[in-house]
């Protein structure tokens, strides 16, 4: 079988997940690099084995050979660049949030189905074992009513975490931590919890030199009557605490936790089964996970399936429009 080619625009903090992820797949070549700052593209270049690198991603986008484009620079520029991928006929494997505004993130899922293209959205904790764990027992359906749930992210990125990039908690490139850290967990909140009826928020700026918010909160509504809670931070005191996500239902008790939503914390169903719950413990070394593994093999089928991704762009939107509503909500008159 033919692999499939892979591109990586923005070579910075995220995007070695992305290459490690290629370069162990076996149906998988990491064809080229991009990157605006030279260094950074050669450096990538080297250390993955890539073919070429770039500085201008159009000029990447013109390789007849690359197959899939994975877009890992800063959030603002995700859908700009994932349109101009699918217009030039590449699968899209899109860093979340896969763009700062619902009008955005649109036009970039009409872009790839025009040019009948795949487009996947970065929320690897979808795969984490727990959270598989998790969802299967909801689908066959052991909480009987759902009651409420909480997704808590209570984490610490310091100061030099925003001074390293200039686009870092701007509203025109990022957002704060509901944006940037804590959508991966809202994105878990609402795959498990379903729709969203109406949310409501509050945000501050409490300690960081950035435009967006540290700290935020919010209630939302759900459509099937439950009710939830979001807690947002990137300012725990002295280091990242937890993520963890707490589902509630009339016969079954889940609260996953860890440091990103990868240990089981409590697991009790009235049904009680034979279950092995260590098999789903995960260690892990940040709070990136593994998740970008299962994401990149699930792509990888996709196209030789011809099916959806895993987490196609009408599911990485769901949780975007949470995020922009809590923000609409929080914007004082
Ligand atoms: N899935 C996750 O767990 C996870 C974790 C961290 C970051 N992210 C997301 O990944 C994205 C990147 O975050 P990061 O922390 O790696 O940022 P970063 O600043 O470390 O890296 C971004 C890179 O993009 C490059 N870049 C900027 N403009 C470019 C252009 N026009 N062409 C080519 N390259 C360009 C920059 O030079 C930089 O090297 C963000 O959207 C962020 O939200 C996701």
């Amino acid at each position: 079988m033919k692999k499939l080619n892979f591109g990586i625009i923005g070579c910075g903090r995220i995007a070695y997940k992305h290459a490690e992820a290629i370069k162990k797949n076996e149906k998988a070549n990491l064809l080229y690099v991009c990157d605006i700052i030279e260094e950074r593209a050669v450096d990538y270049k080297n250390k993955y084995g890539a073919e070429r690198y770039f500085t201008d991603y159009h000029e990447m986008l013109e390789m007849p050979d690359l197959d899939v484009v994975n877009i890992c620079t800063p959030s603002g520029m995700h859908a700009e660049m994932g349109i101009a991928a699918a217009k030039a006929g590449k699968h899209v494997i899109v860093e979340k949030p896969m763009a700062l505004s619902s009008i955005d993130a649109d036009a970039l899922i009409n872009a790839c189905d025009e040019n009948g293209v795949k487009l996947a959205v970065c929320f690897q904790n979808r795969f984490n074992p727990p959270v598989q764990k998790l969802r299967r027992a909801l689908e066959e359906g052991r909480f009987g009513k759902l009651t409420h749930a909480s997704a808590v992210v209570r984490w610490f990125r310091p100061q030099d975490y925003y001074d390293q990039a200039p686009w870092r908690g701007t509203w025109a490139m990022d957002g704060g931590c509901l944006m940037n850290q804590s959508i991966h967990n809202i994105d878990l909140l609402q795959w498990m919890m379903g729709p969203v009826e109406s949310v409501f928020g509050y945000t501050a700026n409490n300690f960081r030199k950035i435009e967006a918010e540290d700290v935020g909160v919010a209630v939302l509504e759900f459509k099937n009557g439950a009710l939830g809670v979001i807690e947002a931070s990137t300012t725990i005191y002295p280091e990242n605490l937890e993520e963890t996500l707490a589902i509630f239902g009339e016969k079954g008790t889940v609260m996953l936790g860890g440091i990103a939503v990868n240990k089981i914390e409590t697991w009790k169903f009235a049904d009680s089964q034979d279950e092995n719950l260590e098999m789903e413990q995960q260690d892990v070394p940040n709070v990136y996970g593994f998740g970008h593994d299962a994401l990149i093999e699930d792509f990888i089928r996709a196209v030789i399936e011809d099916r959806r991704p895993y987490i196609d762009g009408r599911e990485g939107i769901k949780s975007l429009r949470i995020v922009l509503g809590i923000y609409h909500s929080a914007v004082s008159l």
